[in-house]
């Protein structure tokens, strides 16, 4: 015999649980199902262990979509004070660490268990672990085949997620099931990533592993319809196959592959101008007067692209060349040959299409009871704690919608 619910939620990571507690707390009968053995595994990981739960500067402008506007409803009407007052009547300690990026003091584990006693106080049925094995939309609700027995729910959410880190439970349910229904999926793609680079351009910077310095960073035309354009300053990190750090997690958002990102490795200092205008006085070493300014291994390896000994006097040295070398510092443009994917990806680019659903519901057009939430939907924000934003304000415009 199937079991009946009002709504069946699919997945139990950040937005499922904050769903299925708003959900439940206005009284609807709600199950949550996920396939995974371990609960909200993402969110125990998040912010280095410690969770890093929103942004309180979030807005729709710190968000990536094929329609940027889709997101302002949700975010407006459940913004980070929201859920800063439930970490609060929770009495989690937490700290603002960097921009607004606010993070427990302890462990992810207590958002974690915010939501599981959010969920029991509206008496959240649980499944797990269950895998759903196929939906079907009958005459008055949906049908769930599950490896734990049918459910029957007059409403489904989809908080599947998206395809990052997959060996912690990751799938493309979401889009199997968008797929399935006829509606449209923005192709994902691995969103703040390290990127990869290799080829003779590369050689010289290969070595500097472990080098971080605060950058600015830049990548798109932002010409032409659709164009996106992204521009952080942030730290980057050399490692053994290319780039990381935040400043270039943040432009993977926006690169394109096939064109350069544009690295100021000194964002403070015109290089060129310093150099030309220092010959009189400046009596140093090019490796020496580099070195005072950048970490001496990567000063070292730009002096080489640049054809420049590290002896060579300033004095002796020709304009043409301080501004090439100007040109390498403050505006490096370097094609990556690639990403490093979803094995190292903290989100998914891409996924439902928001011209399918409702941005006040959450809820397909074409099929009614039938709800994305979370990062299945293509909306993806950056890094700093919007999407736990993006998760928990979803999540609630559909919970009440649901109510
Ligand atoms: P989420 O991935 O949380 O949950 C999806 C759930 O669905 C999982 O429990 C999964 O098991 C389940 N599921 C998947 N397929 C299923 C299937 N076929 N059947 C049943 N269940 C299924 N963001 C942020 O704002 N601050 C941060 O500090 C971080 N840190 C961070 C670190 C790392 C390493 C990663 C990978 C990601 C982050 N993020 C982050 C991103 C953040 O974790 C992410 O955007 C949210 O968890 C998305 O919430 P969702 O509920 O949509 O998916």
């Amino acid at each position: 015999m199937a079991k009946q619910y009002d709504v069946a939620v699919i997945g139990a990571g950040a937005a499922g649980m904050m769903c299925a507690a708003v959900a439940a707390s206005n009284g609807k009968r709600v199950v949550l199902i996920d396939h995974a053995a371990k609960l909200a595994e993402k969110i125990r990981i998040s912010g280095g262990g410690r969770c890093n739960f929103t942004n309180i500067n979030a807005g729709p402008a710190n968000f990536l979509s094929a329609n940027p506007h889709f997101a302002k409803s949700a975010l407006s009407r459940y913004t980070p004070q929201d859920f800063l007052a439930l970490v609060k009547k929770h009495r989690i300690a937490f700290h603002e660490k960097h921009r607004g990026q606010l993070f427990c003091n302890d462990s992810a584990e207590q958002i974690i268990e915010m939501l599981k006693t959010e969920c029991a106080d509206g008496n959240v049925t649980w499944r797990m672990p269950t895998n759903v094995e196929s939906l079907e939309k009958m005459e008055d609700g949906f049908l769930l085949a599950t490896d734990t027995g049918d459910i029957l729910a007059d409403a489904v959410v989809i908080a599947t997620g998206g395809l990052s880190i997959p060996k912690i439970g990751a799938t493309d349910f979401g889009y199997r099931i968008a797929e399935q229904f006829g509606l449209a999926v923005v192709e994902p793609r691995p969103g703040l990533v390290p990127l990869t680079f290799d080829g003779p351009a590369w050689e010289a910077f290969a070595p500097l592993a472990g080098i971080a310095l605060e950058v600015e960073v830049e990548t798109g035309s932002g010409k032409g319809k659709g164009a996106i354009k992204g521009k952080f300053r942030e730290d980057l990190l050399f490692t053994h196959r290319g780039l990381s750090g935040p400043a270039i997690l943040q432009i993977s958002s926006y690169w394109q592959p096939g064109t350069p990102i544009v690295l100021n490795l000194l964002p403070d200092v015109d290089v060129a101008a310093e150099l030309i205008e220092g010959k009189g006085t400046l009596k140093k070493q090019m490796g020496n007067l580099m070195s005072q300014w950048l970490p001496a291994r990567l000063a070292e390896s730009l002096l080489a692209a640049c054809d420049i000994a590290l002896d060579a006097r300033l004095a002796d040295m020709q304009d043409a060349k301080l501004r090439k070398l100007g040109d390498a510092v403050n505006r490096w443009a370097i094609v990556p040959t690639g990403s490093e994917g979803y094995r190292k990806a903290e989100v998914t680019l891409g996924g439902i299409d928001t011209r399918e659903l409702s941005q006040q519901t959450m809820m397909a057009n074409k099929v009614p009871g039938l709800y994305f939430i979370g990062e299945a939907v293509d909306v993806t924000g950056w890094l700093g704690g919007y999407n736990f934003q993006w998760a928990w304000a979803s999540a609630q415009a559909a919970g009440l919608a649901l109510a």
